[in-house]
């Protein structure tokens, strides 16, 4: 995994709802191969806002197909970056940003697939690009969406959607849930939890499809997670997405720091860009990424909240305990890879390398 940042301009900066807006970034021939991504992928940016260090990993909203890099922000009370990119940020600015993560990714295929996507709000982006992608170049697939908001008017890239499912009016159905809004058919209203699954499953969706997309906040994400494993759903055909808000960053910085019994204590060797440093961490104070940035060190992070994956490395020796991961796919961890936001010593020596792919 690169660790390095490279500069972009913005080419565009366009409002797609009252409190969202698409940018499209403006990668260069040179940069377009380390740029490349899968439908679903998230990317990382970081900018000075106020003299301080703000980094944000966002789902691409475009498809790879269309050579294309944008992104969508959604204002979130309180957010730093989202305001900023809201209200300040304009075509011609630059911003630095690391190449494409993630595993929530549509896999290529010439096969007859059906997925079932299930986005709410922002989390429509990786989705979105998902869809463009499979719709695009997929032609016997089938896609089923339901996607929900708060009201009509705040249903991001609403055209775009209306668009897709008339051109591809066989292979794309697409179901809106509003939570504050009237619709004609219960079934369209309220929030998607556990019940709503029973009623959209019996109604709309098929639970024979061959993968399920979800992305949103995470008590809708998790709640269709587990409903799907309820009816057995293999976890294989399950793949989801937590979108990062600004709020779960601030409420995970708090946690790291954990109160308790700190007579026990790891000492740590990060080996990053061929070089490497040490330092003593407690057991139960901050994480290993945190108490290294302390330290001075350049590593790589985004959300600190166990979700985008940037400041994953691998364990060559020791043990750690991880707060929460949302991120690492089961085979990675049993490689002994780990969120460094997120983990803290269980031994007293710890090897953490950033430079193992
Ligand atoms: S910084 Fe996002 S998972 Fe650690």
């Amino acid at each position: 995994m690169s660790t390095h940042f490279e500069k972009v301009q913005i080419k565009e900066v366009h409002r797609e709802t009252d409190d969202c807006v698409s940018i499209l970034l403006d990668i260069p021939d040179n940069l377009k191969d380390k740029f490349s991504y899968l439908p679903g992928q998230h990317i990382t940016l970081r900018t000075k806002i106020n003299d301080e260090d703000i980094r944000r990993s966002y789902s691409l909203c475009s498809s790879p197909l269309h050579n294309e890099w944008r992104i969508a922000v959604k204002k979130v009370d309180g957010g730093i970056f989202s305001m900023f990119a809201n209200h300040t940020l304009q075509q011609g600015d630059e911003i630095e940003l690391m190449p494409p993560l993630g595993h929530f990714v549509l896999q290529h295929t010439n096969d007859a697939k059906h997925y079932v996507c299930i986005a709410a709000g922002s989390g429509i982006t990786p989705v979105l690009s998902i869809i463009k992608t499979g719709l695009a170049n997929q032609p016997q697939s089938q896609f089923t969406l339901i996607y929900a908001n708060r009201t009509r008017q705040s249903i991001i890239f609403k055209e775009e959607i209306e668009a897709l499912k008339n051109k591809y009016t066989t292979r794309l159905q697409v179901v809106h849930i509003l939570s504050r809004e009237h619709t004609e058919a219960p079934l369209n209203e309220g929030r998607i939890d556990a019940a709503k699954c029973e009623q959209i499953f019996k109604r709309i969706a098929s639970l024979e499809a061959d993968d399920f997309f979800i992305c949103g906040p995470e008590e809708m994400t998790l709640a269709v997670k587990n409903w799907l494993q309820s009816k057995h759903i293999e976890d294989k055909k399950i793949h989801f997405e937590l979108f990062n808000t600004e709020n779960t960053n601030k409420a995970k910085k708090k946690t790291n720091i954990i109160a308790g019994n700190n007579d026990e204590v790891s000492h740590v060797t990060i080996n990053l860009d061929g070089r490497s440093f040490d330092f003593d961490l407690p057991f139960n104070y901050a994480s290993i990424l945190d108490a290294a940035l302390h330290q001075g060190a350049d590593l790589p992070y985004a959300c600190k909240g166990g979700v985008c994956t940037t400041c994953k490395a691998k364990l060559l020796e020791g043990k750690v305990e991880m707060d929460v991961n949302y991120g690492l796919e089961p085979d990675e961890v049993a490689e002994g890879f780990i969120l460094t936001c997120q983990s803290h010593p269980r031994t007293k020596k710890l090897v953490v390398d950033f430079d193992v792919k």
